[in-house]
């Protein structure tokens, strides 16, 4: 029986708050490159729209982790699956993820990234649920949606892999 999905951010509010999140972006780094690392897979579809309207030079690179642990909840062991291509020595790096839950993921990734010697290292989410917060320590510089403790499809998040494709964030209704 197919989920049913109630819509939490239509998808032109979505596409409204990342310009508006890209013209912080630009402004922030103007003069200079700015490195996105896409976290994959759910990071893909909010890379995309962003770097789309990025008026300073965009580098880009994929990572994909996973974290350790069973069904919706993440242990803080990361398993880096696909690692960059690129170095990242002397870059102006932006994490770009598709949403901060318990912040394990972020917490383990950035100072992975920073033994790489990054000019400066940034974390840029599309959906924070700070109540869900672990890790205190995991300082998000850009934020388009902060949402209350649900668990959200589309925009690059999945169910069971699914709904990633979604062209809005909804609920899945139980
Ligand atoms: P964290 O380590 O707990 O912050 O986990 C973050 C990861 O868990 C995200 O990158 C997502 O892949 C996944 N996640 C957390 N909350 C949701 C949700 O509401 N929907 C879909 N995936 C989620
Ligand atoms: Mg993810």
């Amino acid at each position: 029986m197919a989920d049913k999905i109630r819509v939490l951010l239509k998808e032109e509010e979505v596409n409204a708050r990342i310009s508006e999140i890209a013209a912080q972006v630009s402004k922030d780094y103007e003069g200079k490159c700015v490195h996105l690392i896409c976290i994959l897979k759910g990071g893909v579809f909010f890379t995309c729209e962003l770097a789309k309207r990025l008026t300073v030079p965009v580098t880009m690179d994929f990572m994909s982790v996973s974290s350790y642990g069973s069904g919706t909840v993440s242990s803080g062991v990361v398993k880096i699956i696909k690692d960059l291509d690129e170095p990242l020595e002397n870059k102006e790096v932006l994490i770009v993820e598709d949403i901060i839950d318990s912040g394990r993921t972020l917490a383990y990734l950035i100072e992975v990234l920073k033994q790489r010697k990054p000019a400066s290292i940034r974390l840029c989410t599309l959906l924070d649920k700070p109540e869900r917060r672990v890790k205190k320590q995991v300082a998000v510089d850009y934020t388009c949606f902060t949402i209350p403790d649900e668990f959200v499809v589309g925009f690059g998040l999945d169910y069971d892999q699914k709904y990633r494709n979604l062209p809005y964030i909804g609920v899945i209704e139980q």
